[in-house]
This record gives structure tokens, sequence and C-alpha cells, in this order.
């Protein structure tokens, strides 16, 4: 059975799907994804994702192209068509189709969206085999990564130069500081040398994680304390855990940086405590459940 596609209107058979050649995320990357994750036929976080996309939508003065409702209803046709119910939704508004002009079109037209869905492994019950290693990379995007642009070439580079490397993410950090930005599709985490929960506070520099805040929402309520405080790369070589979270990997640990173990190399008790909370959260037995 061939996968289905929403293109602007149409459920289409994917291998038939085809946006047009001057569609403006073609030619200069001016639009805005989002991937929420399905778990078990649910959509985890949708509403954090949704808020986000109107958020990033908003910042680059593009409307969103349907009400949010009937974008939810899409995802939903979308996961029901492709009898998918482990997978990953991916969604994507572009400023549409134009004569290829860098301002916006002078006439106004219709933002263009797209809707596809892949199947994936089911979130694993057990931490053990979760994990990876990583590599750091100066962080070349540009100074808004808290738009969720889909101009991504800079992370496309770093995570290729990952996976040359045997390494499933590179962690980024701002070459004049050497302070860790997030992942090249990830946010990330450390526990560090005094044992505190650590990843950046929310600013320009760094994607607002829905995984992220959906895992601090559980740590409040569950009394763990955390600390949105920056670090560098040295802080971070010295940790004694580290892990990244994002809608595809939830809660993973990461196991060596630049070659080195986090501490002993194996997925450490915070992370593992961290990935069973999170875990409930992503089944619905949590307070904050999605
Ligand atoms: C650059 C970047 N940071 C962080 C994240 C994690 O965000 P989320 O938890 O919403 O998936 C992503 C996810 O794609 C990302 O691309």
């Amino acid at each position: 059975m061939s996968r289905i596609a929403y293109v602007n209107g149409r459920y289409v058979p994917q291998n038939e799907a085809s946006v047009n050649i001057e569609d403006r995320g073609y030619q200069f990357g001016d639009g805005i994804y989002e991937v929420v994750h399905l778990y078990d036929g649910r959509f985890i976080d949708e509403d954090r994702h949704l808020d986000r996309l109107e958020r990033s939508l908003r910042l680059i003065q593009l409307p969103m192209p349907v009400t949010r409702n009937a974008l939810s209803h899409i995802l939903q046709e979308v996961a029901r068509k492709n009898r998918v119910r482990e997978g990953l939704l991916y969604m994507q508004v572009t400023r549409g189709v134009a004569h290829r002009d860098h301002p916006f079109p002078a006439e106004p037209v219709s933002p263009a969206l797209v809707v596809t869905v892949k199947r994936i492994k089911p979130y694993p019950t057990s931490i053990k085999g979760w994990g990876g290693d990583a590599i750091t990379l100066p962080d070349l995007r540009w100074a808004h990564r808290d738009i969720k642009s889909i101009n991504l070439l800079p992370n496309v580079l770093a995570r290729q130069a990952a996976k040359e490397k045997g390494c499933i993410e590179a962690i980024l950090y701002e070459e004049a500081t050497g302070i860790v930005t997030e992942g090249a599709a990830t946010s990330f985490w450390i526990v560090d040398e005094k044992g505190a929960i650590r990843t950046r506070a929310l600013s320009h520099a760094i994607l607002p994680g829905c995984t992220r805040g959906a895992l601090m929402a559980e740590l409040k309520e569950a009394g763990i304390a955390y600390d949105e405080r920056e670090f560098t790369i040295d802080e971070m070589k010295r940790a004694k855990e580290a892990f990244i979270t994002s809608a595809t990997s939830f809660v993973k640990p990461i196991l060596k940086i630049d070659g080195a173990p986090v501490g002993d190399g194996q997925p450490g008790p915070v992370t593992t405590q961290l990935f069973d909370i999170f875990a409930r959260h992503v089944k619905g037995g949590m307070k904050n459940a999605a």
C-alpha cells in the first residue's frame, strides 16, 4: 500500500504527491515545520507542538494555512489513512507559490501545507540499547534557533558528520564562548559534576523543545529539581551523565562524547529515572500526560 500524504487540501498517494517548483519552501526555505510522535495511536504533546507551530509562523509573518482544529483533524486522518499507530507525523507550512523574488509575494498567496507520516519502531520499554554517542561541533545555524524553520542545512551537515563517526547526535556550541546550545535535532541536557540536572534556558539560541517542556512539567510534578543554566563544552565533558530529548528520541542517553565516556559510559541513574518518568508521560499515566 502506498503511503498517503496530505498536500494542500487533498489526500494523495505519497509517490504521486508533488509541490510546485516555485514553492517558496523549495526555493528559499521560507517555511516552518513540526514533528509529532505518534505512540500507540496517540499524539504525544500535540498541544505543545501546535502552540510552537503557531508561534513560529507568527514570527515569520505567515498565517496558519487552516484552523488549528482542522490541522489536528488532518493529522488524525493522515495517521488513520496510513494505518500508523507508532510513527512520526511531519507537517510543513511554506509561504506558498510565487514567482521567485526575495520579499514576500506582493499579491497574497495561500500558504502551502503538507502532512506526512512515517512508521517507526515502538518506543523501547527499557533504556538499555536506547542510547548512543555524540560528537561536538560549532553551531552554525542562524541566530533565531527558537523558530522551527525548515532551513536546516547546518543541522543536516552536523548530523551527517555525526553519522560518519558512528554517532547519533552532534552537540552544538557557540564558537566564540564554547557554550553549548543544543543537539543538531534535539535538546541537550547534562547531570553536572555536582549532580544538578541542567539544560540551557530558553532564548533565541535554542529551539523551545516540546519534549524538554513536557519533561520539565513532569519533573516539577515529581518534585525533582532542574536548573535552566547554560554550560560550556568543558563543563559538559566533566558531567556525570548526558542525554538528549526530542519528539523522536524522548529521553535518550549520550554515552560517549568525542570518543570519551560520559561517566562510566552507561546510562546513568538520573537519566534512567527521567527515561522512566517520560515513558509514563507517553503512556498517559501522569498528570501532565499528552
Ligand atoms: C534543533 C532542535 N532542537 C531541539 C529539538 C527538540 O524539540 P522537540 O522536543 O519539540 O522535538 C529539535 C527537534 O526537532 C530540533 O530540531
